[in-house]
């Protein structure tokens, strides 16, 4: 008996363990063939022996499971000995990534912005034709839906619906959810069908908008001037206002940033660059949202991400930024510990 308590104490592992068991409880181990043994005693003597047999089986079983536990715990603490990680130790500096230019450009965006007081608002990439159109003083078959190269999906609940176009909907969202003042801005993905160098049928706009009761054009043009200034760190950036048309504001201007045409330098020579859409909120826009024309108006501006983000660090392809190569990425990303701050501009 003690020798085999013996041996079952000194199996090192669990496969060892298990051989023992075998040997010792299996169907044709040591305690079962003596079992078996029993019908050629006498009633007495057989009595005597099954009796301390199955003691012996007991204790043997007991023994094993009470070693299967020590080894498992056992083997349980090694591994996590072993696997332990020393969140003290410095990254690998090869693997660290980046933050994407587009990522990255929205934070400048939202640093900006969010210190003059704008709140970021959000909306579904998936738009109800009304949010993307109709409430934005887009009627149905208006040529301004042309321009927009839109992705139609299929109708749900009898509502006509499609990728978003714009962050303009947000705008929608943002009047129907909450009343004036608003200052809010949307950064979001956006969706045309559309692909070449410069364009992408998925890429990203900022919407800002501005509801209250005094908000005129010196707002917007404050607002954006001082905007850009700091998004490109050029104190002196010319900025320029041109009348253009929005259905869905009046006025509106595209706002031009003086540049060099030949060597793509912001802020020198005599070119100007169209760089966002902006105007007066159109009162049909408001009074569609419930919000009274006669007692609130206000701002809005729309830009592209991408573009914003080419021409602040000469890229000219937009293409790479949506195709991961990591040589790219490392180029155009930024350090992931690098936060945004405004306490130099964010040239
Ligand atoms: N939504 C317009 C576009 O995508 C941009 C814009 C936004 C213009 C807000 C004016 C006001 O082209």
């Amino acid at each position: 008996m003690n020798e085999f308590i013996d041996r079952i104490a000194a199996a090192g592992d669990l496969r060892a363990l298990d051989a023992v068991r075998v040997e010792l409880l299996g169907k044709s181990g040591a305690i079962t063939q003596q079992l078996k043994q029993l019908g050629s005693l006498d009633p007495e003597a057989r009595r005597a022996r099954g009796a301390e047999l199955n003691r012996l089986r007991d204790a043997l079983t007991a023994a094993v499971e009470a070693r299967k536990q020590a080894l498992e715990a056992a083997e349980i603490a090694a591994r996590i000995a072993a696997e332990r990680i020393d969140v003290t130790l410095p990254p690998v500096p090869d693997v660290v990534g980046s933050i994407h230019p587009v990522s990255r450009t929205i934070e400048e965006i939202v640093a900006i912005l969010g210190a003059m007081g704008f709140a970021v608002a959000e909306g579904p990439d998936i738009e109800s034709d009304w949010n993307n159109f109709g409430a934005l003083n887009i009627p149905a078959h208006h040529p301004a839906r042309d321009d927009h190269d839109t992705f139609y999906l299929a109708a749900q609940d009898g509502e006509a619906r499609v990728l978003r176009t714009h962050t303009s909907p947000v705008q929608i969202r943002t009047m129907l959810r909450e009343p004036p003042p608003i200052r809010v801005i949307a950064p979001g993905r956006t969706f045309r069908a559309d692909h070449d160098a410069t364009h992408s049928p998925m890429f990203h706009q900022c919407e800002a908008l501005a509801i209250d009761r005094d908000i005129t054009l010196g707002h917007l043009k404050g607002c954006i001037i001082d905007f850009l200034r700091a998004f490109f760190g050029i104190a002196s950036l010319p900025v320029r206002f041109r009348a253009s048309y929005f259905p869905f504001t009046e006025p509106s201007m595209e706002v031009d940033i003086g540049w060099n045409r030949r060597s793509g330098e912001i802020g020198a020579g005599g070119d100007w660059l169209e760089i966002l859409g902006s105007g007066m909120v159109h009162p049909n826009v408001l009074a569609n949202c419930g919000i009274d024309p006669r007692e609130w108006q206000g701002f809005a501006f729309g830009m592209g991400v991408e573009r914003l983000a080419m021409l602040k660090h000469g890229i000219a392809d937009l293409r790479p930024f949506y195709e991961s190569d990591i040589r790219w990425l490392r180029h155009y990303g930024t350090p992931a510990c690098a936060p945004v701050t405004l306490h130099e501009g964010v040239a």
